[in-house]
């Protein structure tokens, strides 16, 4: 298709295809429905990045649960942290003895998710768990565990499934590593 082919001009390469994404959903989608039978989580979605796979992975899941988004930025449109996070969305409910899951994007820094579930511990929740499609451990700055990861990646800048660069590239399929080009004049 002309517009996709417009859009993969841009990346130097596929990382991840979208066959072996819907792969990796649907394991963990199995493995989320194994590890809380019996109980109704909460599905956390961090927007804007993790949309795609929060819609794909909620369905994989056969169990009942309950569905909840935030907005937090630590990033502005620059490739790399600031360190500094915003909570921009609040939850709409409490969470007050649920089991929360938080699904994101990727890790990077894990500054991010460092900041968001020491908050949501502070509010209650029985227990938080992290879901991460992507992560990349070579930039990690603080400690932080993931519970469940998709892929694990090197330390490059990738655009698609939800991951953007200055808002754009969330509409790609599949993965790919940004072509520097395309931020160098940052
Ligand atoms: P952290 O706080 O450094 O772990 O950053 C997490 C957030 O940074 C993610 O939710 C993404 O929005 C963004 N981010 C980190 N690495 C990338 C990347 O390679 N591509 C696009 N966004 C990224
Ligand atoms: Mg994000």
């Amino acid at each position: 298709m002309e517009k996709t082919a417009k859009i993969y001009n841009d990346l130097d390469r596929i990382l991840v295809t979208k066959e072996e994404i819907a792969e990796a959903v649907r394991k963990l989608g199995e493995q989320i429905t194994r590890d809380y039978a019996g109980k109704e989580p909460v599905l956390l979605c961090i927007l804007k990045g993790a949309t795609p796979f929060f819609c794909d992975l909620i369905r994989e899941i056969d169990l009942p649960l309950t569905l909840e988004f935030m907005a937090v930025s630590s990033y502005g449109a620059a490739t790399k942290s600031s360190g500094v996070v915003q909570i921009r969305k609040d939850l709409d409910h409490d969470i007050t003895g649920r089991d929360v899951l938080i699904v994101e994007d990727i890790v990077d820094s894990g500054v991010t998710l460092h900041y968001l579930s020491k908050h949501l511990a502070g509010r209650g929740a029985a227990s938080i768990r992290i879901a991460t499609l992507l992560d990349k451990p070579a930039r990690r700055r603080v400690e932080l565990k993931t519970d469940y990861v998709c892929f694990e990646i090197p330390d490059a800048f990738v655009v698609g499934y939800g991951l953007d660069y200055a808002e754009k590239y969330r509409n790609l399929p599949d993965i790919g590593v940004l072509a520097p080009r395309i931020y160098e004049a940052e």
